[in-house]
């Protein structure tokens, strides 16, 4: 199967839910929620993809060539390149039935590990979008992240121990979800998570911790303060407020308060390699993909899924022989203009 051919199949498979456009950048779909877009007048989706595309890189090739190594370590664990699935949930209320929830959650846990990297995975109202992917990434050796919504305490610590069984190398919790519309709708009781409670679910998690959904020096000093190993600069894809800034605008603020005390993921617009070579320039460790893994789950399962994986990898790759970076620590800010 071709990426091309991937393409084609989801644009049959998503219809009328998502157009599979040319560029993945929320102008057809904004404010579709459910759906594929971002609330409101879907401006923070359209500007993570804006402001990424805005920064330029900086072509140098006047080097001894030794190769280009993408590989990165995390927990412990060597991955093909820095570059993870999004924890991504719901396909029966935000996408079609051509897919349900077990098929897309185990072509993303399969799909990813067959291309050498991994996914971190969703949750939501429906207990099985937490528990399907847990069952697929225990079947692959714990190779998944878990990332439970910021429910009640008692429901969070109920299904940190679910979590935990699948034995993965990290949890972490979309403290962003508190802005979804339509979690109240469906009766879940997402909301703010207080330092307290946050600290409550470092501990109980008795593994490194990430929160998802920091987007200020400010959160990210209060997500360390409450024991998180990791924090994932989010705005959730734009689809929990509405005229956020950027990731890629905010992150290289957060990296130069942060870098060095938590570990620095990053989401929003990332498309290709070159957008993942962007985002590490500007300070992340690793990047996360989200809906375009949708697309290519929709368009041919875990081997649309390692097909589009692979494609990232390989843009990567080339952009890091294009700008003189032989392994992933060589891509610094210098590499870019902005
Ligand atoms: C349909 C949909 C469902 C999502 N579900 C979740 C979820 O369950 N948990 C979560 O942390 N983030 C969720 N996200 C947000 C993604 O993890 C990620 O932050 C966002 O999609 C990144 O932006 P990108 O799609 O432009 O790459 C969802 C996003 C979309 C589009």
């Amino acid at each position: 199967m071709t990426y091309q051919e991937v393409l084609e199949n989801a644009r049959k498979n998503l219809a009328p839910r998502c157009r599979v456009c040319r560029e993945c950048d929320g102008r057809a779909c904004r404010g579709e929620v459910p759906g594929a877009g971002g609330k409101g007048t879907g401006a923070a989706f359209i500007r993570n993809v804006e402001k990424l595309r805005e920064i330029t890189l900086n072509l140098d090739v006047l080097y001894d060539n030794r190769g280009q190594d993408s590989r990165a370590s995390f927990w412990g664990r060597e991955f093909a390149a820095p570059v993870f699935a999004a924890p991504i949930g719901g396909m029966a209320h935000n996408y079609t039935p051509a897919m349900d929830e077990a098929a897309w959650t185990k072509a993303v846990v399969d799909g990813c590990a067959d291309a050498g990297v991994l996914a971190f995975t969703g949750d939501g109202v429906n207990p099985e979008l937490l528990e399907l992917p847990l069952r697929w990434m225990k079947e692959r050796g714990g190779l998944g992240v878990p990332t439970i919504k910021p429910w009640g305490m008692e429901t969070v610590l109920e299904k940190v121990e679910k979590a935990k069984a699948a034995d993965p190398p990290a949890i972490a919790m979309d403290v962003d979800s508190a802005g979804l519309p339509f979690l109240a709708a469906q009766g879940g009781d997402a909301g703010p998570k207080s330092a307290k409670a946050l600290r409550q679910m470092a501990e109980a998690a008795g593994r490194p911790f990430i929160v998802k959904g920091i987007m200020t020096v400010e959160g990210a000093r209060k997500a360390l303060e409450a024991g998180a190993w990791g924090i994932v600069v989010s705005n959730h894809g734009g689809r929990v407020l509405d005229h956020t800034p950027a990731t890629c605008e905010v992150l290289p603020e957060i990296a130069a308060a942060m870098g060095g005390k938590l570990r620095l993921f990053v989401d929003g617009g990332v498309r290709t390699g070159v957008d993942a070579f962007k985002m590490l320039a500007l300070g992340a460790d690793a990047v996360l993909i989200g809906r375009p893994l949708v697309t290519a789950a929709y368009g041919g399962g875990a081997e649309g899924v390692r097909i589009y994986m692979e494609k990232v990898i390989a843009e990567l790759r080339d952009t890091m022989k294009m700008t003189g970076c032989a392994v992933i620590g060589d891509i610094t800010e210098r590499k870019i203009r902005r």
